[in-house]
């Protein structure tokens, strides 16, 4: 049998799977999910979420697919369960669903970059023309999905493994960069207080519930990505140790984004702690208002500090769409026997037409931007919304679930022990596997049910607490 491919160093792995996490979900989403969910309060429920509950997930991912050197679909049968080969299906479902929007959005970003570096800086005024700019999306669109489709036919360690050896280190470069010119802004200081003072009277329900579904997509968990990269992983690696890492490296530069964007909405509203919450909050925030902060440093820095800006959120979604792409890819290479640049740029070609009515929502049409009013919403959502929720929430949540009650009570913990333990583990080690073997089997299961059954009963059913 051909070679799979496998990453050559621990390191390897650990920054393509930090690369996977890191994404549009910690530079686009995480500020706006901080901005509406009350500062810090927000930053503290995230933070015991990954920490408590999606790493035990993620160490289950990986043991799965080191286990079996299979992608998600053939893991599960190969353990023995080929019914539970269905929730690698339902992972390769979230993994197209995910990247056909994911890959939009990444587009949005790749094209700022331009206009930035052109000094266009009116872009942010005019977004919803920009949006709606079918020729110009579809080339940046066209553009961003190739270049992903490159490195994944590459192979995991000469594609991936390489690509993240050279983007992870100049994204953390960047926003460094980046938090270091924000903090000498004016005002900065009342940023970083609504950042890190929590005000808890704004910890609702459904801020508890968005910070766990945020900390579950950021951790790139629930569709079999880290399955797949676990399944080129080596067996002498500690997988505990490595989840670790991942899981502080997304949490790390999620923070460090907020770090980066909270002293640049203080400068804008000049400190109003009022208006940094109101802005921030906005889901577009970073298209629409950042580029007038760019202009507003004048015409050199601006074009410099924006351009870096939106390279950085192009590199954090491009590592991001490698992992996405690369879990229906693998399932063709290994499932179906196709040589696997076929393999990468027929899923790529796929992808792209699945997204395209998520692009013509965003402006073009009013038919795909008013696609559907489901029972438990107040306005009607666009088909991008839509597949974000089927796909990016709902899908995850439940491949979640079912992935945790699968390692502790099918495939069972005896087994899952046996794959995470390493001999060298020390007693930090130790104790962080221990907390795994308990989470797995009670927390994880209890606590990603309720984020489904809730996901499912509030959204679908119009029922709500
Ligand atoms: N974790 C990525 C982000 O935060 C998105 C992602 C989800 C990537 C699921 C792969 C799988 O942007």
């Amino acid at each position: 049998m051909a070679s799979r491919g496998n990453f050559n160093s621990r390191l390897g792995f650990i920054l393509a799977s930090a690369g996977s996490a890191v994404g549009l979900g910690n530079i686009w989403k995480f500020p706006f999910e901080v901005g509406a969910g009350g500062g810090a309060a927000f930053l503290l429920i995230y933070l015991c979420f990954a920490l408590l509950l999606c790493f035990p997930v993620m160490t289950a991912e990986i043991a799965i697919g080191r286990r079996t050197n299979s992608s998600p679909v053939g893991a599960f049968r190969k353990l023995g369960f080929p019914k539970w080969s269905g929730v690698g299906y339902l992972g390769l479902a979230s993994g197209v669903l995910i990247l056909s929007f994911y890959n939009v959005v990444a587009a949005w970003s790749f094209g700022y970059f331009f206009e930035m570096v052109r000094g266009n800086f009116s872009i942010g005024a005019n977004f919803s023309d920009y949006t709606a700019d079918l020729i110009k999306i579809s080339i940046y669109g066209v553009l961003f999905m190739s270049a992903t489709a490159f490195i994944v036919s590459r192979g995991v360690s000469q594609g991936i493994e390489r690509a993240a050896k050279i983007m992870m280190p100049s994204l953390i470069i960047l926003i460094l960069g980046l938090i270091i010119y924000s903090l000498t802004l004016p005002d900065a200081l009342a940023g970083i207080k609504y950042y890190l003072l929590p005000d808890f009277s704004k910890l609702t329900g459904s801020v508890v519930y968005s910070a766990l579904g945020q900390a579950f997509f950021s951790l790139s968990l629930g569709m079999g990505a880290l399955i797949t990269f676990g399944s080129y992983l080596k067996k002498d690696t500690n997988i505990v140790s490595s989840a670790a890492i991942i899981t502080v490296s997304d949490v790390s530069i999620a923070f460090l984004a907020g770090l980066m964007m909270f002293p640049i909405v203080a400068y804008l509203t000049q400190g109003d702690l009022q208006a940094i919450s109101q802005i921030s909050g906005e889901e577009s925030f970073i298209f629409q208002t950042m580029p007038a902060v760019f202009e507003s440093l004048g015409s050199t820095l601006g074009v410099i500090i924006g351009g870096l800006f939106f390279l950085l959120l192009s590199f954090a979604a491009l590592t991001s769409t490698i992992s996405l792409l690369e879990v229906p890819t693998a399932f063709l290479v290994d499932e179906k026997k196709i040589q696997r640049s076929k393999a990468t740029w027929l899923v790529a070609l796929v992808v792209f037409l699945v997204g395209i009515p998520s692009m013509l929502g965003a402006g073009s049409s009013s038919f795909f931007a008013d696609f559907i009013r489901l029972p438990g919403m107040e306005n009607s959502m666009s088909f991008m919304a839509v597949v974000g929720l089927v796909g990016g929430s709902t899908f995850l949540s439940l491949g979640g679930f079912l992935i945790s009650i699968f390692t502790a009570y099918v495939w069972k913990k005896r087994n899952f022990n046996e794959e995470i333990y390493y001999e060298n583990e020390g007693r930090l080690g130790r104790l962080l596997r221990l907390y795994v073997d308990f989470a797995i089997g009670v927390i994880c299961p209890i606590v990603l049910g309720i984020l489904c059954l809730v996901t499912i009963l509030n959204n679908y059913f119009g029922i709500s607490w």
